[in-house]
């Protein structure tokens, strides 16, 4: 239960480089338990929402291997992380137990690739979730289709495949909140060595989904129209292992953009896809943070003068939610009123109150929030809740007069790979105090 401490007020100036995506690493991992002899993925950040996947691998069979981060041979990118090498070595595992399960509801993205690899899974029920309601039924309904049968036992969902092969078909995957990321993922790997055709219509857009079907193509997958709402996929006998580097982490870089707009900053962001964030960009540029791209090179920084403005999260190509706490943070500083609207997780405001105790004037009002902007805010003792809402706070504990104090920060750790040491060579004046 370490925490932040955080004494606010400095510009941030200089060069980041952002690490692999967590939310395609995770994924991707699940999906090399369908693939024959060894995959090297390169980009992979240290997360611990990465050692849950990698022991969830470890406990269905897999041998996981960090290289160290200097390897040479294989590395020919940003170094921060020696590539991880994925072999499978016992088949005869098929249960994602709760323990591994509870700390990281992506876990249900060992689903459809066990059900395709080894006709049977045993994954645990994923819990309740801070961020709000967070079914699977998308998930089991796209299997159910593929011909997995299911049962709920103990808290577990108990698939099998009777005759042992899936066999692909035309199917609908939206949901009340649109399209599903790891759903259309979990349906799209299980489709991969399913016997004839799958289309899945209503598919999520996300990068993610095109990084993993990447990577599947590689392997031997037959799998087009990803990037778009309908995929086509069709099933092969067998995959085999790869060499394969994760995108860039998306998000974490959206989040470095605004950490540059809240300090009145300039950053360079090196490793950054600004063609995954253009929804970000074009809020920001309302609200006056001036992005551009110099020979591939990302800059940011911001003007003094914050405009208030109206934001909806979306799917993909649309804002997204998970940059929701963050755009809130730097709009709590806004000239006037901004509007937030949480259309993918109608909940996720836990970071609202946290925001208010540092002097923000936050109110929420249903799926939305009215952001009063107010001079400066407060250096206070907060609580961080949830990933994406610890990363708001630390934001906010950069530009506070004061020092800020943010407990429970294994919440960040799970997403954001060296945050303090990252945040610290750009001039913050941020540590980590360990718990007693
Ligand atoms: C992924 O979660 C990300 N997680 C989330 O990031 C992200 O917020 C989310 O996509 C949306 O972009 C990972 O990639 C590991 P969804 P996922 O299924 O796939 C409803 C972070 O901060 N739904 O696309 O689980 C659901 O309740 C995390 O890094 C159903 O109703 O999200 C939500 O309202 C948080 N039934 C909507 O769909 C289902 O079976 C979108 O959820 C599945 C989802």
């Amino acid at each position: 239960m370490d925490s932040f401490l955080i004494r606010g007020g400095n510009r941030l100036k200089g060069r980041v480089e952002i690490s692999g995506s967590k939310n395609s690493s995770l994924p991707i991992m699940a999906a090399c338990l369908m693939a024959g002899g060894k995959t090297t993925l390169k980009g992979v950040p240290r997360l611990s929402d990465i050692d849950s996947m990698i022991k969830l691998l470890g406990a269905l069979g897999c041998d996981v291997y960090r290289h160290d981060a200097n390897t040479p041979a294989l590395d020919d990118g940003p170094s921060l992380n020696g590539p991880l090498d994925i072999s499978i070595t016992d088949e005869t595992k098929s249960v994602a137990a709760y323990d591994i399960v509870k700390t990281m509801r992506a876990s249900i993205c060992v689903l459809g690739p066990l059900l395709a690899k080894r006709g049977q899974a045993v994954v645990s029920m994923p819990g309740g979730c801070l961020i709000g309601d967070r079914p699977v039924d998308l998930h089991i309904r796209g299997l159910q289709k593929l011909g997995t049968e299911f049962r709920v036992e103990k808290g577990n969902i108990v698939g099998t495949v009777p005759g042992g092969r899936l066999k692909g078909r035309r199917l609908y995957l939206g949901g009340a909140q649109g399209p599903t990321v790891l759903g259309t993922i979990n349906i799209m790997c299980a489709a991969a060595l399913a016997e004839g055709e799958t289309v899945i219509v209503g598919a999520a857009c996300e990068p993610e989904v095109w990084d993993c079907a990447t990577l599947l193509n590689k392997m031997g997958a037959k799998i087009k129209g990803f990037g778009t709402p309908e995929l086509h996929v069709e099933g092969v006998d067998n995959l085999t292992g790869v060499e394969h580097r994760i995108i860039p982490d998306r998000i974490e870089c959206g989040t470095f953009m605004i950490a540059a707009a809240i300090t009145n900053g300039e950053l360079e962001l090196k490793n950054c896809n600004l063609d995954h964030l253009v929804a970000v960009v074009d809020r920001l540029d309302e609200v006056g943070v001036r992005i551009s791209r110099e020979n591939g090179t990302i800059f940011a920084a911001s003007a003094r003068r914050l405009n208030p403005v109206e934001m909806t999260t979306q799917p993909y190509p649309g804002f997204p939610t998970d940059l929701q706490a963050q755009l809130m943070a730097l709009l709590a500083l806004g000239d006037g009123i901004s509007v937030i609207t949480e259309r993918i997780f109608p909940d996720r405001f836990l970071h609202v109150g946290e925001l208010n105790r540092m002097g923000g004037r936050i109110r929420k009002d249903g799926a939305t929030a009215i952001v009063q902007g107010v001079k400066e805010l407060q250096g206070a003792s907060v609580m961080a809740s949830d990933l994406r809402a610890s990363a708001a706070l630390v934001l906010a504990g950069l530009v506070a007069k004061g020092t800020t104090q943010i407990d429970r920060v294994y919440h960040i750790d799970r997403g954001y790979e060296k945050i303090e040491q990252k945040l610290r060579a750009l001039g913050a004046d941020i540590v980590r105090v360990k718990e007693k």
